[in-house]
């Protein structure tokens, strides 16, 4: 501690789940140097904006807050602000110039080095890719708000270099962590109470450890910690499903019967435009084998529509990828050009186009999620209790598919993993009682 009343820090986290994670390890961070968390803004000595480049929109978001923060920053001119995450990266001293009120910026590489940076030691603005590990340099996790399921990050970057993505830039090379490391936080989380982990990377299933085969070992080694009952991982690339991981869903029953595959579009020739390196028909024989090594699993994926040069018979292709794989839900999006990306500059699909290809593949995923949580009602399933519901004496909880399942369960409490019937669906979860 450097100072005996706490401080107050604020943070805000856009973007995927490796953020989520970052951020907690940046309030860790800040905890070492006298920081508490606080929800509001308008109590916080520092406000962190932990961001996200993925899309224009989500870069934007950015500005947004930052503008709304304006006159707070005005009323109490010592208020630190800090932006940390992919725009930090992507945009560096650029958001200082367009916003004055910031007082620091970090990437998600640099972090470690937040403290520092917070105590005025050191850049205002820094985003560098240290040769130091960031990992090494931060404090040992601590659980801030016990919650039975928690990330782990395993694996970092990209090098894919996927046409439409910022990821190679903004999080850097692939990286794996140790396997060494990766097995001492898990059991050192899971002696802090929880019972499921979901490994993340941008290319997860790229991972690549010393002494272990691949990420399927790793998860072979993660399934003998005692008290780990749930894996999960995300997110993959279909080129980097080896057979050990396949295998791994056959062999292990904690590694939860759920896969995130991205596969963006069902078009050769937009998958060779967005240099993804596999086609259609790879995907789909790659989705055989998975169903038969695990027949139950759950897929999910992620759609760019409206990449340059889709037409009509390309996104004919993608619907038409959709219908045969059945999908338990999927996120699909707009293309959206980002600077510094190979795609940038190519010719734009028409918006009102790109804007109804969208909704006729969101209307068919939907469609698709919906039968597959009416597929769940009458079976048991395994729920892992997080928080009570809204509802006197119930508990809400994730199912093996990921579903939020509401329970009436008044004596139970979070963290306890119990066998649910399913009962009935509603629009985005589940509802059961005990079995
Ligand atoms: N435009 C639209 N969607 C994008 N994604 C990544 N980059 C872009 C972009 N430039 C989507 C992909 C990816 C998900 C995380 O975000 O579908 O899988
Ligand atoms: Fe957004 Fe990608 Fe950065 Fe995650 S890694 S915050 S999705 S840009």
């Amino acid at each position: 501690m450097t100072d005996q009343t706490p401080k107050r820090l604020f943070i805000k986290t856009y973007g995927c789940q490796m953020n989520v994670y970052d951020s907690q390890r940046m309030a860790e961070a800040m905890g070492a140097e006298g920081y508490v968390e606080t929800d509001r803004p308008e109590d916080a000595d520092m406000v962190l904006l932990n961001t996200c480049h993925i899309r224009e929109k989500a870069a934007e978001k950015l500005y947004s807050d930052l503008g709304r923060l304006k006159p707070l920053k005005a009323e109490r001119p010592d208020l630190r602000i800090g932006v940390a995450g992919c725009v930090a990266q992507a945009e560096g001293e650029e958001i200082i110039r367009r916003m004055p009120l910031v007082d620091l910026v970090v990437g998600p590489q640099a972090y470690h080095r937040l403290p520092a940076m917070a105590r005025g030691q050191g850049p205002a603005v820094d985003t560098d890719f240290p040769a130091e590990d960031k990992f090494d340099h931060l404090p040992q996790r601590r659980a801030t708000r016990r919650a039975p399921a928690a990330f782990l990050t395993v694996q970092e970057g990209c090098d894919k270099f996927c046409a439409f993505c910022v990821v190679p830039y903004t999080r850097g090379a692939e990286v794996s962590r140790p396997a060494a490391r990766i097995l001492a936080e898990a059991r050192d989380l899971v002696a802090r109470g929880v019972r499921e982990i979901t490994l993340l990377g941008q290319n997860v299933n790229g991972w690549h450890g010393d002494g272990l085969s691949g990420f399927g070992g790793l998860i072979r080694a993660l399934a003998a910690i005692e008290g780990l009952d749930r894996i999960r991982y995300t997110t993959s690339h279909p080129n980097d499903m080896a057979d050990d991981l396949i295998e791994a869903h056959r062999d292990i029953a904690q590694l939860m019967p759920y896969l995130h595959l991205p596969v963006q579009s069902g078009s050769d020739r937009i998958l060779k435009a967005m240099n993804r390196r596999h086609t259609a028909e790879q995907y789909l024989r790659l989705i055989d084998r998975i169903r038969a090594a695990r027949p139950d699993i759950m897929l999910t994926s992620d759609f760019i529509v409206g990449f340059p040069g889709e037409i009509d018979e390309d996104h004919a292709a993608t619907l038409r990828l959709v219908e045969q794989v059945g999908f338990g839900s999927a996120f699909s999006f707009k293309y959206s050009p980002r600077p510094g990306t190979p795609a940038h500059g190519r010719p734009l699909v028409d918006d009102s186009i790109a804007d109804a290809r969208l909704q006729e593949l969101q209307a068919l995923l939907t469609r698709q999620q919906r039968a597959a949580q009416e597929g769940m009602i009458g079976r048991r399933l395994g729920v892992l209790f997080e928080k009570p519901g809204r509802l006197p004496g119930q508990m809400v909880g994730k199912s093996d598919y990921l579903h939020s399942v509401f329970v009436h369960a008044p004596q139970a409490r979070p963290g306890d993993l119990v066998q649910v019937r399913i009962r009935a669906s509603a629009p985005n979860s589940l509802e059961g009682e005990l079995a």
